[in-house]
């Protein structure tokens, strides 16, 4: 079945554990935390203590996602916090195999995402290592920005490359996921799909959010 996870980027962070218990008991299967430098991209978000904290909140695997540069000063800081998934932009990591292979013997899953303008061809290095590939489909930095169409060729390229490669890893994508556009995600390739704004800001909140999105999957 598709994997949601919903991204605490738009969460109450004055409600946070409760926030994520409702995302829980509503059938997310995975938690995305998007931790933001500064550097590599514009705003700045959390780190490993939130990682603790949301830890604490649920049984669910933390899916975190390292928008910040030089990743690997920071891997073990995250592994600790509790993360299940590490994923690393490419763009940051000028030895890949050896970030996931690091990120894997720390006892996590190893994921490597790419901003829209890199092209899938950065990704082949990686493929073989990787447990996860993130496609993003907005510039990295903000939750609620508008979905980028052009990148569905890519997910469907990455789709190729695992597909001949027999990895089994899952295809997720990030940013502006909502019932317009996790379908035609799906029908690219796409197996785990991240939604901030389309879930906690939903009108008749976050459990409605989650089904609608489930309900889009057809
Ligand atoms: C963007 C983050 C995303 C973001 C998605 O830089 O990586 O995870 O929270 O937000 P929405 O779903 O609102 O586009
Ligand atoms: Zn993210």
């Amino acid at each position: 079945m598709e994997i949601i996870s919903p991204s605490i980027l738009s969460a109450d962070f004055t409600r946070l554990g409760e926030q994520i218990a409702e995302c829980e008991s509503a059938g997310a299967d995975w938690i995305h935390v998007d931790v933001m430098d500064g550097a590599f991209v514009p705003n700045i978000t959390m780190g490993p203590f939130i990682v603790e904290a949301c830890r604490r909140a649920t049984g669910l695997p933390l899916d975190v996602h390292l928008m910040i540069e030089h990743p690997e000063k920071y891997l073990e800081a995250f592994a600790k916090a509790g993360a299940s998934i590490l994923t690393v932009h490419v763009e940051t990591c000028p030895e890949i195999t050896a970030t996931l292979k690091e990120i894997q013997a720390l006892g996590c899953k190893a994921g490597v995402t790419l901003n829209p303008e890199t092209p899938a061809e950065a990704l082949e290095p990686a493929i073989p290592a990787a447990d996860l590939v993130l496609v993003m489909t907005v510039h990295p930095g903000y939750s609620g920005q508008s979905f980028i169409r052009e990148q569905l060729p890519k997910v469907a390229q990455v789709r190729r490359l695992l597909d001949q490669a027999g990895n089994p890893a899952w295809l997720e994508v990030d940013g502006g996921i909502s019932t317009g556009t996790i379908d035609q995600c799906r029908k690219a390739g796409a197996t785990a799909f991240v939604a901030a704004k389309a879930i906690f800001n939903h009108s008749e909140g976050i459990a409605a959010g989650i089904r609608a999105l489930r309900n889009a999957l057809c």
